[in-house]
């Protein structure tokens, strides 16, 4: 049964379509409300506004609840690997042993980087932060692999396209991590997996199976947000047909933010000044609450979650896990419980709703496993790649694709004269 929503306008009433997903949620479809009315809506953030229809990821912020493809993010993060989830979002299928051992050799042949990227890389500052880098060089890979830069891509292409750009931001990350150390890249082990490979090619040495097992898990829980500021700005830039490298490098750059990816640095720095300025955090969440500073809780709040951030929750757990298994102790690690208790135990936080998000943890776990602070927002961008490109993916193949040119409501002057 078709639904429709009356919007009564004072001159007139039109009856709107309503969609309404899969999961339940309804929308109300405005594509024809401008020619119908001459009235565009206005939200700004876009909270509260459907950008496209998605088969990829749901969300529901009011329970703490993330699938991918109807798989929990709980149930993925116990039994998948990264590999098998990136697969999922992209061809859309947990994919067979065949599929699977397929895709890890595909991205073996593609892990080794042109001579021209290394060249980019090192032409940086050894200071630069490694988001610029890594998203310089994911655009200049436009410039080595030309037959995929028509956004008309042949399933075949499509197809290609996927482990090239696992290999090749795997260890563009990797050397972009050495090179801010001053030192020699190293090649990519055809002989190791990809989570332990990373590794590999940031250390020289293998990883031991629990910390390569921590940053499996890790990038799973990354995978994909459904229409999260980075996946948003890849649809955007896409969607005026500019090729996947240039949509890839646009969502790196959205992510380096710290209201979006950057935030997970940012945590780390936040519980580090608490620390420095001995462990009271009562003064950050005072100064977080305060309306006249713009100090916030880094970590903390969602625009979509009102609810626990299923993916902190699984991180939190994994921290006490990964910190034992690698006999680390972390004094950080009981600052952030300690902030996180007093933060949900306070009025302000509990009235808007605000609970630690994937950020909050997650850089506890990197930096027990050897990873510098300043890469924390390449290890997101790692782990959302696959989700960057199902959606950009799905963007192109969608029925009606159309640019994406929002509209807006003008308040500058009128009728001026020189
Ligand atoms: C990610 O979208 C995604 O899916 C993103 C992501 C993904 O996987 O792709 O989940 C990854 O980006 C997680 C978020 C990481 N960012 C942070 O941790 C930065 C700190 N958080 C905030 O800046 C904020 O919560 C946002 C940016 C995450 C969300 O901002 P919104 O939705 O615009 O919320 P808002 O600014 O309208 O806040 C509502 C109220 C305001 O107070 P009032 O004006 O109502 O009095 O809550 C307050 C805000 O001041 N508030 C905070 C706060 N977050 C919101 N106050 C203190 N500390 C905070 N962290």
């Amino acid at each position: 049964m078709s639904k429709t929503a009356k919007l009564d306008l004072g001159d007139k009433t039109i009856d709107l379509p309503v969609i309404e997903g899969t999961e339940g949620e309804m929308a109300v479809d405005i594509s024809k409300l401008r020619a119908q009315t001459g009235y565009i809506t206005y939200d700004n953030g876009l909270g509260n506004t459907g950008s496209c229809l998605s088969d990829i990821t749901y969300i529901d912020g009011e329970k703490g609840i993330l699938k991918h493809r109807g798989y929990t993010i709980e149930n993925l993060a116990a039994k998948s690997t990264f590999l098998e989830v990136s697969h999922l979002v992209y061809a859309g299928n947990i994919p067979s042993k065949e599929e699977c051992d397929a895709l890890k050799s595909q991205i073996k042949e593609n892990s080794k980087i042109p001579e021209g990227i290394k060249s980019i890389i090192k032409s940086f500052p050894k200071d630069a932060h490694p988001m610029g880098i890594t998203s310089a060089a994911m655009v200049a890979l436009s410039g080595f692999y030309p037959d995929l830069l028509d956004q008309d891509l042949t399933d075949d292409q499509k197809k290609k396209a996927f482990p090239l750009l696992m290999g090749q931001l795997k260890t563009i990350a990797a050397a972009v991590y050495r090179h801010g150390q001053g030192k020699d890249f190293i090649e990519s082990n055809p002989k190791l997996d990809y989570t332990s490979d990373f590794l590999y090619m940031m250390n020289g040495e293998e990883p031991n199976e629990d910390v390569a097992k921590a940053l499996d898990v890790l990038l799973v829980l990354h995978a994909d947000h459904e229409q999260n500021c980075s996946a948003s700005t890849v649809r955007v830039v896409g969607s005026s047909k500019a090729n996947l490298f240039a949509s890839i490098s646009a969502g790196i750059d959205a992510l380096w933010g710290p209201l979006h990816g950057g935030a997970n640095q940012a945590v780390l720095e936040m519980l580090d000044a608490i620390k420095q300025d001995g462990g009271g955090y009562e003064k950050f969440i005072a100064k977080a609450k305060d309306k006249e500073d713009p100090f916030r809780l880094m970590g903390f709040g969602h625009r979509v979650y009102k609810n626990f951030d299923p993916r902190a929750k699984v991180i939190k757990d994994y921290c006490d896990v990964v910190l034992e298994k690698l006999d680390v102790q972390d004094p950080l690690l009981d600052i952030a419980k300690g902030l996180e208790q007093t933060a949900l135990s306070d009025e302000y936080f509990a009235q808007r709703k605000l609970f630690p998000n994937v950020d909050f943890y997650s850089g506890i776990i990197y930096k027990a496993l050897g990873i510098p602070t300043n890469m924390f927002t390449v290890m997101f961008a790692l782990g959302r790649q696959p989700g960057w490109m199902a959606q950009w993916k799905e963007m192109i193949e969608a029925p009606g694709m159309r640019i994406t040119r929002p509209r807006q409501v003008y308040t500058g002057k009128t009728d001026e004269e020189l």
